[in-house]
């Protein structure tokens, strides 16, 4: 089973996020091909797809809202995970967020399964514009890594036993 996990950064917290869940995904015997969005060719090789996006006022990624413009529809029959990652406080542990409007038409539009939001991390030695932006928001105490690894990890092993169990299905018909 070829999986791909694609994500949309600009700070690089995305980025670990797919890496903490390819690593569960592979442990569980799946060939993941792990990439950011833009390197993403064609989506025709993959048994099935979690696509991650940034948080930016309110939105995702341009490059996760190019994915779903591109791939609308290429999905009703293979099984698509969303995720966002932004909340710069606990709330994405203490319950279910409602996904963003971008992140809802891509539930919609691809179509996916499941959209779930997962904290962000914010530090002020990032570069450029977003350092600008994140060396402002420290100051008003809007910094610090809110992602939570071992909840990641813990969905991601979800989606493994969902993908694995899909396999088995379609090896054992009735
Ligand atoms: C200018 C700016 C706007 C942001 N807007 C949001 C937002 O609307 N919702 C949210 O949950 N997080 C927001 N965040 C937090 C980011 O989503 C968080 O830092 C995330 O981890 C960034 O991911 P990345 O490092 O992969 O780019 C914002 C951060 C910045 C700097």
């Amino acid at each position: 089973m070829d999986v791909l996990v694609a994500y949309g950064t600009t700070g690089g917290g995305t980025a670990e996020i797919a890496q903490w869940i390819a690593e569960e995904l592979r442990d569980a015997g799946l060939r993941v091909h792990l990439t950011p969005i833009r390197e993403v060719g064609d989506v025709a090789i993959y048994d099935a797809v979690v696509l991650g996006s940034s948080l930016y006022a309110y939105g995702w990624h341009l490059d996760a809202r190019r994915f779903v413009q591109r791939f609308a529809g290429r999905f009703t029959d293979r099984p698509v995970w969303l995720f966002s990652s932004g909340p710069l406080d606990r709330s994405a542990d203490e319950g279910p967020l409602d996904p963003v409007p971008h992140a809802a038409a891509a539930l919609r539009d691809l179509p996916a399964r499941e959209h779930v939001t997962f904290g962000g991390r914010m530090t002020s030695e990032a570069h450029g514009w977003l350092g600008h932006l994140a060396r402002l928001m420290a100051r008003e105490g809007h910094a610090g890594d809110f992602r939570n690894p071992e909840r990641v990890r813990g969905w991601a092993r979800g989606v493994a036993a969902d993908i694995l169990a899909r396999r088995r299905e379609r090896e054992e018909p009735l």
